[in-house]
């Protein structure tokens, strides 16, 4: 039997007294989001690297690391509060960069301690796709990423994939820019959407072996909605948006914007799950992903709508709760 529409937005209406959208907001200020001051601090421990780099590439305008930028979450403003490294990516230019990854990373070592004399050499260490600054005291490792450089204006580069190591040739600044817009169509709640979504999806990669779902992808997903015109300023009914588009499209809809190229231009891809890079046409930012990694998305997102749905609908707040737990955990509390 249909309910009818005055009949379902009472339940709601009745549901959001148990859980409303200031529970959530208050939910994620308190486990989920990276406080200000510790964002902050990052930020600054970022920058203070490169402007060492710039001072020392002020007496030694040759030298082959160009630039260090702040990437990834932090920079972004969707850092969850399990942050657990910063990440910079570090331009390195000249044809004496080995194009070989563990070499490049053992050259971006050594170029670092040379413009870092006062760290020790084992506070700077090549890891598989990245070189980790490490820094006594306070403050987290910063994670170097390298960025093989040809002097392009805009800063494209081949960024060393810190998922498999392969060159993706991308933009990180434009990134950063496309994200930015986003944000300010929808102040606040485009990012705390973002970590409210990562924040389940790091939720599932704990319960489930074997499950990944890339924060670049998530925030590429909810761009594709907000541009589409997605509101976000109501929290349960945006979370339940994203599940249902997840659900709806089974994860295979082609998604690509017209920000740095014509969307209509882009060329056929043959992988199961589509998200091309807003900077470049040709990087599908979720190649590496399978049909079972995909099926395992949709599924865990059918679950998380249902949860919302009943949610929605429980008679009581224990109940009401009980199911938010189901999409965010135990640490879910009101
Ligand atoms: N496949 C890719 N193609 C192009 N750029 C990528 C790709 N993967 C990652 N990047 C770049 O690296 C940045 C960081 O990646 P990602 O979004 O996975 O981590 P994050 O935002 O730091 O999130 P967190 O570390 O909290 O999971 C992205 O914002 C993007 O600039
Ligand atoms: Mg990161």
């Amino acid at each position: 039997m249909a309910e009818s529409p005055i009949a379902s937005s009472k339940v709601k209406a009745m549901a959001r007294q148990h859980v409303n959208h200031g529970d959530i907001v208050k939910f994620a200020q308190d486990k989920v989001n990276l406080p200000k001051d510790k964002a902050d601090e990052y930020r600054a421990q970022a920058r203070r690297l490169r402007e060492r780099l710039e001072g020392y590439l002020r007496d030694h305008p040759d030298f082959t690391l160009k630039k260090m930028l702040l990437a990834g979450s932090l920079a972004k403003g969707t850092a969850l509060r399990t942050l657990n490294d910063i990440d910079v990516a570090c331009y390195i230019s000249g044809a004496d960069a080995p194009g070989d990854v563990p070499k490049l990373l053992d050259y971006l070592a050594e170029r670092l301690r040379k413009a870092f004399p006062n760290f020790s050499p084992d506070q700077v260490k090549p890891n598989t796709y990245s070189v980790t600054v490490s820094f006594k005291g306070t403050g987290l490792d910063v994670d170097v990423v390298p960025i093989l450089y040809n002097g392009d204006p805009d800063w494209y580069g081949k960024l060393v994939s810190q998922d498999d190591g392969s060159l993706l040739a991308t933009c990180i600044p434009r990134h950063l820019a496309f994200i930015r817009k986003r944000k300010q169509a929808h102040e606040t709640d485009f990012a705390q959407i973002a970590r409210l979504i990562k924040f389940w999806a790091s939720k599932m990669k704990r319960e489930q072996d074997g499950f990944r779902f890339k924060s670049f992808m998530i925030e590429l997903l909810l761009a594709h909605l907000a541009d589409a015109g997605l509101d976000f300023s109501d929290y349960p009914e945006a979370l339940q948006h994203f599940f249902t588009y997840l659900a709806r499209s089974n994860i295979r809809e082609l998604i690509a914007f017209n920000d740095y190229y014509a969307r209509a231009s882009i060329g056929a891809f043959t992988e199961p799950v589509k998200l091309i890079d807003p900077v470049n046409a040709k990087n599908n930012v979720s190649k590496l992903y399978t049909d079972a990694q995909a099926a395992a998305i949709v599924d865990a997102a059918l679950d998380a709508g249902d949860a919302i749905d009943a949610a929605l609908a429980a008679p009581t707040k224990q109940e009401t709760v009980r199911y938010w737990q189901k999409v965010f955990g135990s640490a879910f509390q009101v």
